[in-house]
């Protein structure tokens, strides 16, 4: 096991670049396998979950190159063959369910464990199933196991309960290679599925309306090799500005885009800090005094669920009182307790956080619970004076991309240790 120790209070000064988005190369690595030809993704970051859904392929024996030096994942699914997918990957990452549709697409059946839960929730698979069902699956769960099979997948008209981002990406997959048109009704508009359709609409495929709640897929024949480059993160992005705000720094963070960060920057400003765009950078200026607010975690274009821990962190040292309500996962909460333990005045209420601003945070030995409350306790250990320990940092190394090296960059003490 790793941690971090971070010796915080220092303004950071400098440039920080933003990664390829995690949430949208998975999906897009999954669908790679909709076809018999080589894709090529350039730019792929370095992450945990990214070496984990290759594996995932290779276990279904695609061959995956993955070259670091150069960020080019080249992925062929010609010689694909076995259709069961090992348990221990499903259960190191969920996102390993996105090869469903993929699979059933492609060789009309697949034999999935059923992704577990995590720290944050539940994580069901009820709209998965149903929409698959409505194309003609047929479903069984058994010994943990999801069996599914279709002779044909029958395009037709879905309704997702709610605006589920995997659901979406693995009907969208499924309906790809379809027979006839689809439509996915209350379909989630996260910028990760409008990036997943260009590149479907790269190989060949026919998508319309990724991004708004209504998509319509016309089923093609058959898909061809295309090289794609993914969206930058915009929760890392979001992070950063968090970063600058929270260590009342001054900092450009480089490869951005401001119609995806709206939701994320929209709150910054209700708050009082000052951001302002070059292109495609950003110049945070932190040295203000902020003010608190309220905030509600809701589908894209709503405020991401995934930047409220990070927000947790920095409204803790807000004069006054703000309150967050988490109202996409159940269990979102778990990074309360440790920035208890670094002395926030929070108090939670059911899916309701209300949090009294405190001077500072007290520097502490902390745990990471999960990948975005990893990320808080990164904002919050830089923020105070003295040294903290974070525990736990492969939650960290799931979405952030070589952390330690880009905030060294920017003049932060930090260093990883083997416990
Ligand atoms: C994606 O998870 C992201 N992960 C999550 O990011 C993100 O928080 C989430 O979307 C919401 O934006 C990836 O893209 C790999 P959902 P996903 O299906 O697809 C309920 C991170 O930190 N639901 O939109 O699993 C579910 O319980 C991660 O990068 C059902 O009820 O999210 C939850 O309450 C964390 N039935 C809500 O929908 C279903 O069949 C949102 O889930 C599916 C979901």
């Amino acid at each position: 096991m790793q941690k971090f120790r971070i010796t915080g209070g220092l303004s950071l000064k400098g440039e920080i670049e933003v990664s390829s988005a995690k949430n949208s190369i998975l999906p897009i690595i999954a669908a790679t396998i909709l076809c018999d030809d080589e894709c090529v993704i350039e730019n792929f970051p370095i992450l945990e979950d990214v070496s984990v859904i290759c594996d995932v392929l290779r276990s279904l024996n695609v061959d995956v190159k993955a070259d670091v030096v150069d960020s080019i994942l080249k992925i062929n699914g010609k010689s694909m063959h076995s259709l069961n997918l090992s348990e221990n990957l499903i259960r190191k990452m969920r996102a390993s369910f996105l090869v469903l549709g993929p699979l059933l697409s492609r060789f009309g059946k697949a034999r999935v464990y059923m992704p577990g839960g995590c720290n944050i929730g539940l994580r069901p698979i009820d709209l998965h199933l149903k929409g698959l069902s409505a194309l003609g699956a047929d479903i069984s769960i058994v010994d943990g196991c999801v069996e599914i099979s279709a002779k044909k997948l029958i395009g037709s008209t879905v309704y997702l309960d709610f605006p589920s981002v995997g659901a979406t990406e693995n009907l969208i997959m499924a309906a790809t290679l379809a027979e006839g048109k689809t439509v996915i009704e209350n379909a989630a508009k996260e910028p990760e599925i409008i990036d997943l359709a260009i590149f479907i609409n790269g190989m060949g495929g026919d998508i319309e309306g990724a991004g708004t709640s209504r998509i319509v897929i016309h089923g093609v024949k058959k898909l061809k090799g295309v090289r794609h480059v993914p969206i930058y993160d915009r929760i890392e992005a979001g992070t950063y500005i968090a970063l600058a705000a929270i260590t009342k720094s001054k900092i450009k963070i480089k490869g951005v885009n401001e119609e995806y960060l709206r939701p994320i920057i929209s709150k910054f400003y209700e708050m009082g800090l000052k951001i302002n765009f070059d292109g495609s950078d950003i110049i945070v200026d932190g040295n203000v005094d902020l003010k608190p607010i309220n905030i509600k975690t809701l589908p894209h274009p709503g405020f991401p669920t995934d930047m409220q821990p990070q927000f947790m962190s920095l409204l803790s040292l807000v004069s006054g009182t703000s309150t967050i309500v988490e109202t996409i996962f159940e269990n979102r909460f778990m990074h309360v307790m440790e920035l208890r333990r670094m002395g926030a005045n929070i108090s939670i209420y059911d899916r309701v956080a209300v949090i009294d601003g405190v001077k500072s945070f007290v520097p502490s030995r902390v745990k990471a619970t999960d990948l975005r409350a990893g990320a808080a306790l990164i904002l919050a250990a830089l923020s105070c004076k003295g040294e903290s320990e974070i525990t736990d940092i492969y939650h960290i190394d799931r979405g952030y991309a070589q952390i330690e090296n880009k905030l060294k960059n920017l003049n932060a003490k930090i260093v990883r240790i083997d416990e």
